[in-house]
């Protein structure tokens, strides 16, 4: 599927050319629109799903037919392990994946996966929207990569097959799908489990063929993937959180007509306003709907803070890599 998909792309992209040949420009008013695709990784009814969607409605109602946007969601076009090279190359134009993903261009994207560091969706966004955090987007130009937003989608729980679990004692010995290495490693191993970096597309059969004895999810992907069926046990430790970066490619952001790129920037904006008011909406109501499906661990203060003593070290290792400045940044946005 993800094949011919991509095949189909790069055969409108000739299209688009083509046409820019006969003499009128994609994106001119009365021409051929310019096709912006936007792929990601999560289903088309989730926050993101619906928040891309959103954009790429507003965009086109709003070009009056000069851009056509196009969403592919669950990871159709492309998925964790090549899309940040397919932007880079501007085989696709938006992506949005989780911040801590971009781990290869700059140690300091792992922020957000801290253990115990944001308090919730809105102080991770006050963090991204202030200076620390743009300045941080913004380091990847010289990648090619403008950041134009980020998108919450809640804290990270902790779910597997095996054991109810209140302690690190419990998670001793476990078996963690993350989304990517680094800090959500040392993380884990803190806890006493080991951990397998595995692509978001493929985590349900992953669990399901008991690659991995659990992994650490949000509510939000926790319920639309299902998890649930393959795994037992849910507990609500608020790890730490999941942001979204949504990233364009540079040199097609910058090479836009202007009023165009005005166009695309005010949707993102509102698509922005939505994401976060839906992440938020859903983290209010998925507990009560999980706890009918699967058994919860709620963690008393005393239970949670054993986890926040074995992230100790963790904080010692990263302290250095994120540096002061951007850890006090980060800390101040919780108060
Ligand atoms: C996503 O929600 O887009 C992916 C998150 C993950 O890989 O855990």
């Amino acid at each position: 599927m993800r094949l011919v998909l991509q095949l189909a792309c790069a055969a409108s992209l000739v299209v688009s050319v083509a046409c820019g040949g006969s003499g009128v420009a994609p994106g001119t008013p009365g021409g051929p629109p310019i096709v912006v695709r936007f792929t990601h990784v999560a289903a088309d009814f989730t926050p993101k799903g619906q928040a891309a969607r959103a954009f790429a409605e507003l965009a086109n109602e709003r070009s009056d037919g000069r851009l056509d946007v196009r969403v592919f969601p669950s990871g159709q076009l492309f998925g964790d392990r090549d899309e940040i090279e397919a932007l880079q190359g501007n085989n696709v134009q938006f992506i949005a994946p989780s911040i801590g993903k971009l781990i290869s261009f700059d140690p300091r994207f792992q922020i957000g996966d801290l253990p115990f560091l944001f308090s919730d969706n809105a102080a991770e966004s006050r963090f991204w929207d202030g200076e620390a955090g743009r300045a941080l987007l913004q380091s990847l130009e010289p990648q090619d990569i403008v950041g134009l937003a980020t998108w919450p989608n809640g804290m990270r729980q902790l779910m597997n097959r095996t054991r109810p679990i209140h302690t690190p004692a419990d998670t001793r010995g476990l078996k963690m799908r993350i989304p990517s290495g680094g800090l959500l490693v040392d993380t884990l191993e803190a806890f006493g489990a080991g951990a397998s970096v595995i692509p978001f597309t493929d985590v349900y059969t992953a669990l399901q063929q008991g690659v991995v004895d659990g992994t650490i999810a949000t509510f939000d992907n926790i319920e639309v993937e299902k998890y649930a069926e393959v795994l037992d046990y849910l507990t609500v430790a608020n790890v730490n959180s999941l942001s979204y970066g949504v990233l364009v490619n540079k040199t097609f952001w910058d090479g836009l007509p202007a009023d165009l790129r005005q166009i695309l920037s005010d949707a993102m904006d509102e698509a922005t306003v939505l994401a976060r008011r839906l992440a938020t909406e859903l983290d209010e109501t998925a507990m009560a709907s999980l706890k009918a499906t699967i058994d919860v661990v709620e963690l008393t203060p005393e239970e949670r803070q054993q986890f926040v003593d074995a992230s100790e070290g963790v904080w010692t290792k990263y302290t250095p890599i994120l540096g002061q400045d951007l850890l006090d940044a980060a800390l101040r946005v919780n108060e």
